[in-house]
């Protein structure tokens, strides 16, 4: 009997840790942990297993089914924006290419097992390109099928693996003399920048407000990498999570997208420097802008319209920028 998992990638990044926590809380199922990197000892702990390896490695990958049966995925493991951008082809290998196996290998677990396998993938407001910062300005709340242009590599992997899980969903295997859809059961977020209280993320363009604010907790001083009037979309890790589990919760009729924005709070990096100065009063935010990742921020929407999202599986954040500061960030900030 092989042990029934799901499979979180990416398990040691931001988002990974923080969703083990309230997978492994909830426990219905055991938590199988893939990454590259060891996970710390106390999240390891909450795991049925962990997987050190490449999403690549197709031992690894034989070695895990052969053991577990991965009943669900959170297919977490990218390389982000700026990174990305540095080094376009291991970010194409691991965020086209590690999406384009795991989701073979959810269609393979769903045939062998004879059930349907839940794919929750974390897609972005980077898949957006807008032409330029006057059209963002009148555009406001994008809705998912609008300035589908992305404009970096990250943006293009995150929108083409959205497709890629559309047509496992509905489409592999079509020309087979008797067609029998592949059992993978895909879903995706287009998440906003991601502000948490207990880690800090690396390589990603909307950066600059958690890097400002764990600067200030710590007492460093920090140059924010945009000016004062760019915007982006924003949420507290907390919702995050919420998110993805409330959309892998979702019954599949409920659903009428295979793709969903979800928002919280939308700011300029001054607001957010404000509030962080407001809270620590001591910090030292400066500017010093970096043209190309500005110009980046540039073509993302200000905001995102997620009224589906609430209409159809009851999206609804705990946290809008007043609270996210006030009842999440700062008390976790301040204690640690
Ligand atoms: N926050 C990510 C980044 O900046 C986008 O999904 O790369």
């Amino acid at each position: 009997m092989r042990t029934p998992v799901v499979l979180v990638t990416g398990a040691n990044g931001e988002i990974g840790q923080a969703l083990i926590e309230r997978l492994s809380d909830a426990g219905d199922i055991g938590v199988l942990a893939f990454d590259l990197n060891p996970l710390p000892d106390a999240l390891a702990a909450r795991c049925v297993a962990t997987i050190t390896g490449d999403i690549l490695d197709e031992r690894l990958l034989q070695r895990m089914v052969s053991e577990y049966a991965v009943q669900q995925v959170f297919h977490l493991a990218a390389l982000l924006s700026t990174r990305a951008e540095y080094t376009p082809d291991a970010a194409h290998r691991v965020n086209v290419g590690g999406t384009l196996r795991l989701l073979a290998l959810a269609a393979e677990q769903a045939r062998r097992d004879a059930h349907a396998v839940r794919f929750i993938f974390p897609s972005s407001i980077a898949i957006y390109g807008l032409p330029d910062v006057a059209t963002k300005a009148a555009a406001g709340r994008v809705a998912e099928g609008d300035y589908n242009a992305p404009t970096t590599m990250y943006g293009c992997n995150k929108l083409y693996c959205e497709h890629l899980g559309r047509y496992y969903m509905r489409h592999f295997g079509q020309l087979n003399a008797r067609f029998e859809p592949s059992g993978v059961d895909f879903r995706a977020l287009r998440f906003p920048g991601l502000i948490s209280a207990v880690t800090v993320p690396s390589g990603g363009t909307s950066d600059f407000v958690p890097e400002m604010l764990h600067a200030a907790a710590a007492g460093s001083p920090y140059a924010c990498f945009v000016p004062e009037e760019a915007r982006l979309p924003f949420m507290a890790m907390p919702d995050a999570v919420d998110a993805l589990l409330g959309l892998a919760a979702a019954p599949r009729e409920a659903l009428s997208q295979h793709v969903y924005n979800v928002g919280s709070f939308s700011e300029s990096a001054a607001s957010f420097r404000e509030r962080v100065l407001r809270a620590f009063p001591d910090a030292e935010v400066t500017y010093a802008v970096d043209r190309a990742r500005t110009g980046i921020v540039d073509t993302w929407p200000a905001d995102v319209d997620d009224s589906p999202a609430r209409r159809d599986w009851g999206w609804d954040p705990r946290y809008g920028v007043e609270s996210a500061f006030s009842d999440y960030l700062l008390p976790q900030l301040r204690t640690a």
